[in-house]
Parts: structure tokens; sequence; C-alpha cells
């Protein structure tokens, strides 16, 4: 049976992604409703999208926070419940060659960023959290805060390529200069890991001989704005189920992967 469920937002720029689904709840295409928007920018003019549409909106200023940790990283304020050791085993953002004081770094002023968020997302009841160009990393700080229940994830992302090509911070930009034939889009529930996690929903488009970055993010982003209200309807119809999978590949070789399973409609 499909509810109406409560939808917060996290951006960070122009939100276009966040209109997109702001027009798919207020036109009833998807059974959702806004009930926050949050960014790590007070200059993000996805903030103005919000308050046009009155939904509550909140600023943790992500660039000043770190940069106090850095003054005086001694006296920083670390959440109590901070647990150096415990996000360290988890985070797979970093390969294990990274140096130690760099990941002890960004884990530390994440947990005071995420804690802030956290506390400026506590009043509002919501059911999922989308990232919509929201360009910070989560931690496993915040991200085990939000899936309180592991079998049941809840903070999804868009991410401007077709996973798992492509991850990081400029996926049409890499799929241009990489020479594909083809772009696209990905929705996928966040993991510990960059744009690793379970795979929800894609979109695909022809990249023509002639065709610039311009051309290629412009058509990207088109298809963005059908993807992530599909994916968020997809959640409220209660279809997504996130299931470990296991593939012997002979010569004792085996892949495992937590993937998406779509329900077929009722
Ligand atoms: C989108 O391309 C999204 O895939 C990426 O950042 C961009 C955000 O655009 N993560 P907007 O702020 O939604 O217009």
């Amino acid at each position: 049976m499909t509810q109406t469920i409560r939808v917060g937002a996290l951006i960070s720029g122009g939100g276009t992604n966040l209109q997109a689904i702001i027009d798919a709840c207020e036109n009833h295409r998807i059974d959702a409703q806004m009930v926050f928007v949050g960014s790590d920018n007070p200059d993000a003019a996805g903030l103005q999208r919000a308050a046009v549409h009155h939904i509550p909106t909140f600023v943790v200023d992500y660039r000043a926070a770190i940069a106090g940790f850095s003054r005086n990283p001694v006296s920083a304020q670390l959440p109590s419940d901070f647990d150096l050791d415990e996000l360290r085993a988890k985070q797979s953002l970093f390969p294990p060659e990274t140096d130690q004081p760099r990941i002890t770094n960004f884990l530390k002023t994440r947990a005071i960023a995420e804690s802030a968020l956290l506390e400026a997302m506590q009043p509002f009841e919501y059911d999922l959290l989308v990232l919509a160009g929201f360009m910070r990393n989560l931690s496993p700080y915040l991200i085990d805060r939000v899936n309180t229940d592991r079998d049941r994830p809840r903070i999804m992302n868009i991410h401007p390529a077709l996973l798992p090509a492509f991850a990081g911070v400029d996926g049409y930009g890499d799929t241009f200069r990489y020479g594909c034939k083809v772009g696209g889009c990905t929705v996928h529930f966040v993991d510990y890991g960059e744009d690793s996690g379970p795979i929800i929903g894609q979109r695909a488009f022809p990249i023509r001989p002639g065709d610039g970055l311009e051309a290629i993010r412009k058509r990207g982003l088109e298809e963005e704005w059908l993807l992530y209200p599909q994916c968020i309807q997809l959640f409220a119809q209660g279809r997504l189920r996130v299931v470990r999978k296991r593939w012997e590949l002979g010569r004792k070789r085996t892949v495992e992967r937590r993937i998406v399973e779509i329900a077929p409609q009722d």
C-alpha cells in the first residue's frame, strides 16, 4: 500500500533536482511531501526554491566548521558519542594506504558538522533523506544515525554518471573526457563508500558526435529530473528491498554485494 512519505533533502547548490522533486510532490505525481531542505552552503540557490514553496530550511556551514577545527583541533567540540575507532573501521571513502591523520581529520570534522545536521533535522519526522546535489560525503557517523534499521536504508543520492563508472565529483566531465558514447545518471542508497551504495535506478542517453560537456550536462540533468522522483515513488510504494547476494565465480573467486530488488507493482 502506498503512503505519503515525508522527505527531507540536503543540497549544496542550484537545486534543480530539488525543484523536480518539489514539483512531483505538489503535482501528486509521487506520494511524497517535502518536510525540510538543509544545506552545507549558506549561499545555495536551492534554499530560495524551498522558501518559495514554504518548506522549512536550515544551513550547517561545513566550511566554517572545518576551518574552526583546523584553527584549534585540541579544543574542538566532538559529539559525546564520537567513536574514532568505530568510524575508522567502517568508513570506505579512503583507500587503506591513506595516511591516518588525514582520515582522522576527515572523520572528526564530519562528525562535528554532521551532529549539527542531525540536530537541525531532529525536529522533523522524515521517512527518507535525499541528497540532491549535496557535495559532501557523509561519514558513518551520520549514516548510522539515520539508517537505524540496517536492512532498510533510507538515504538516497543522485549521481551524474552510470555507476559504477565515474564515482566522484565530476561524473559528466569524466564521461565526456573518457569519450563515452552513452551518458547517464544513477540514484542509489548511500553506504560508507563514495557513490558505491546499492543502485535503485538509472537512466541513459546517447552522446552524439559533436556533443560537448555542456550538452552532456544538460541532457543528463533532464534525465535526473525524471529519475529522482521515480525512485522516490518506488520507495513510497514500499517496493525497494536491499538483499545481500553472493556469486561463486570459480577458482575460489566470489563476489558479494548488496543490491536493490524492485518488487512488481500491486
Ligand atoms: C547534479 O548533476 C547531481 O547529479 C550532482 O550534482 C548536480 C546537482 O544539480 N550530484 P542541482 O543542484 O540539482 O541543480
